[in-house]
């Protein structure tokens, strides 16, 4: 009986034992869940305050959109304009929101501007950036040139979705461009009558070489031409060539038109006209290289030439051209000393030297201009 009895409590306690945990897990879950429910609650206010707070950017961005002076537009995909601030309606001479739903090539006046817009949205999907100037039309007509830069929108999966337009007007600052461009063009027309004036003066003293620097810059001009040298450059052989014996106005008019063979005195009087060439136009900022060009023009690859005995690779290549011209130019015509020796005896002097005093790329485009490209001297 007792052990009845005591069988039915043990149960009773096992039962018991077996509540009394549940409850135990129960209790945890409710506290688990509890701080669970607290966080969510956290986390709610946190993202209530992050979206109030990007709500509050998006309004001070809009406002400073709105507020600048820079033309600003935003397109879709398709290229559909969706928003336009006040500045970008004035700047065309549109009422807010009539250039809603347009899109840009009914304002641009691109030969093709469908075209246009095709290339400038594969470079903006490559790079994500495009900028350049763009012709355009307003609403009333009137053609102006806006420099254009677009951006694009991407949601955050990194698609685009959207594209950001900036416009500046530059038709002022192309007039000033336009301008200056004039003004410099009169400049260098300027700087060349005055290198014209100085290099007449040179040849007043000495009627046998008169013409005798235009003839050479007119050859050596030709050569850097035909040798593809930049435009800049040619100029600068020109504008050399033009006053490469400037130096002789240091040398007594008799000398230079001495009917004789010089003694070795006088040559090396003579001699010295590069480097006072040099002396004199390094004083004067051109825009080329003009007193190094006539400082070289007597050197000789092999390095027998003068002033300094300069060797092929330190000499400079208008330099090299200039020596060419010179000498070509020089045998052609009288000297006070002898008759014009001609341009073929000229042409064979300077072919047998190729290599050894002259560069041989500057003889052989000489020899051809003459023999094939028909120039002359005048
Ligand atoms: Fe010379
Ligand atoms: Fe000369």
């Amino acid at each position: 009986m007792k052990k009845i009895k005591k069988d039915r409590m043990g149960k009773e306690v096992e039962k018991l034992q077996k509540r009394i945990a549940e409850l135990k897990k129960l209790e945890t879950d409710c506290r688990k869940s509890e701080s669970k429910c607290k966080r969510s609650e956290a986390e709610c206010r946190k993202s209530e305050s992050e979206c109030k707070r990007l709500e509050k950017e998006r309004e001070r961005l809009l406002r400073i959109i709105e507020n600048t002076k820079a033309a600003i537009f935003i397109t879709s995909y398709d290229g559909t304009i969706i928003y336009t601030n006040p500045a970008m309606d004035e700047l065309f001479g549109y009422q807010k929101g009539e250039l809603l739903g347009e899109k840009p090539s009914a304002f641009s006046t691109s030969p093709d501007p469908v075209k246009f817009m095709k290339d400038t949205m594969r470079i903006l999907e490559k790079e994500g950036y495009w900028e350049g100037a763009v012709p355009n039309r307003k609403k009333d007509g009137t053609k102006f040139t806006t420099y254009v830069r677009k951006s694009v929108l991407k949601d955050n999966k990194g698609a685009i979705t959207n594209f950001l337009i900036t416009e500046n007007d530059i038709t002022e600052h192309n007039h000033v461009k336009d301008q200056l461009k004039e003004s410099l063009n009169k400049l260098e027309d300027v700087l060349e009558e005055t290198i014209r004036a100085m290099a007449l003066t040179i040849e007043k003293r000495d009627i046998f070489t008169a013409g005798h620097q235009r003839r050479v810059a007119e050859l050596a001009f030709t050569i850097a031409k035909a040798i593809n040298l930049s435009k800049d450059k040619v100029k600068g052989v020109y504008m050399a060539g033009l006053l490469h014996d400037i130096g002789k106005i240091s040398i007594p008019a008799e000398l230079l038109m001495k009917p004789a063979i010089l003694n070795e005195i006088e040559l090396k009087l003579i001699r010295n006209h590069p480097q006072t060439a040099y002396d004199i136009l390094k004083e004067i900022e051109f825009p080329w290289p003009i007193a190094t060009i006539a400082l070289q023009h007597h050197e000789r690859m092999n390095g027998s030439g003068y002033p300094n005995g300069l060797t092929s690779k330190n000499i400079i290549l208008e330099s090299r051209i200039l020596a060419v011209a010179d000498v070509v130019e020089a045998m052609s015509s009288a000297r006070p000393y002898r008759p014009a020796l001609g341009v073929d005896k000229a042409l064979e002097e300077i072919s047998s030297k190729k290599g050894l005093l002259y560069d041989s790329d500057v003889v052989d485009t000489c020899v051809k201009l003459f023999k094939e490209g028909g120039f002359k001297f005048k």
